[in-house]
C-alpha cells in the first residue's frame, strides 16, 4: 500500500481520549522491546513517528496514528517490563483490557514476538486473550534480519507450537531492519479493513 499521510492523533489512557469515527483500527501487542513502534514507523516509511528506544518501556500510552484519512493503528506499551511496579502493571494491564475489550473499530490485534526466541509465557497469555475475547489476531515474527535465513521456518515452526496457532491465524515473517513482509502485512490489514 502506498501511504501518502500518517501522523499521531492522539496519546491516549482513558476511552473518552480515544478518537471519534468509525475508521478501522489495528492496534500492536507485544512484549516490551520486541519492535511494535518499530513496526509501524517500517509499515508507514517513517523514521521516528512512533518514538522507539534501545530500552524496554518507551511506549506508555494509547498512540492512534491515522493514515491516509482511512485507518487508525494504535501503538500500545508492551508487557513482560520487569522493572515496573505492580500498581504500573495493573495499571497498564486495565488500559489495555479496556482498549481491546471495547473497541468496536479494531478490526484485528497485531501480536508482535520475536522470531529468535519462542513465544515467552505473556506471548501466549496474550494470544489466548484474543481467543477468550474473539479478537482477530496476526502474529508477527519480527527481528528475522537477526538469525539466518536458513533458520527461519524452522523458528517460524517453534512459535506457531508454542503459541499453538489456530488454523486460519496468518503469521507474517518480518523485519523492521529490511522491510521483509511489509507488503504480506498491508495485504494482511487490507483484507480486513
Ligand atoms: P516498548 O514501547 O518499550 O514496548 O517497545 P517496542 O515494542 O515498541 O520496541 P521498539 O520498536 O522501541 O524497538 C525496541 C528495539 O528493538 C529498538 O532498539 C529497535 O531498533 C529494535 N528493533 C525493532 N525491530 C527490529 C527488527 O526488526 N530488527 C532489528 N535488528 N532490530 C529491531
Ligand atoms: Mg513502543
Amino acid at each position: 500500500m502506498k501511504v501518502t499521510s500518517a501522523e499521531i492523533v492522539i496519546s491516549a489512557v482513558r476511552p473518552e481520549q480515544y478518537p471519534e469515527g468509525d475508521l478501522p483500527e489495528f492496534a500492536l501487542a507485544g512484549r516490551s522491546n520486541v519492535g511494535k513502534s518499530s513496526f509501524i514507523n517500517k509499515m508507514l516509511n517513517r523514521k521516528s513517528l512512533a518514538r522507539t528506544s534501545s530500552k524496554p518501556g518507551k511506549t506508555q500510552t494509547l498512540n492512534f496514528f491515522i493514515i491516509n484519512e482511512m485507518m487508525h493503528f494504535v501503538d500500545v506499551p508492551g508487557y513482560g517490563y520487569a522493572k515496573v511496579s505492580k500498581s504500573e502493571r495493573a495499571a497498564w494491564g486495565k488500559m489495555i483490557e479496556t482498549y481491546l475489550t471495547t473497541r468496536e473499530q479494531l478490526r484485528a490485534a497485531l501480536l508482535i514476538v520475536d522470531l529468535r526466541h519462542p513465544p515467552t509465557k505473556d506471548d501466549v497469555m496474550m494470544y489466548d486473550f484474543f481467543k477468550h475475547y474473539e479478537i482477530p489476531c496476526i502474529v508477527i515474527a519480527t527481528k528475522a534480519d537477526k538469525i539466518p535465513k536458513g533458520k527461519w521456518q524452522k523458528h517460524l515452526k517453534v512459535t506457531k507450537e508454542t503459541l499453538q496457532l489456530e488454523k486460519g491465524d496468518e503469521i507474517i515473517l518480518f523485519s523492521s531492519e529490511t522491510g521483509l513482509g511489509k507488503e504480506e502485512a498491508w495485504k494482511s490489514l487490507q483484507a480486513r479493513m
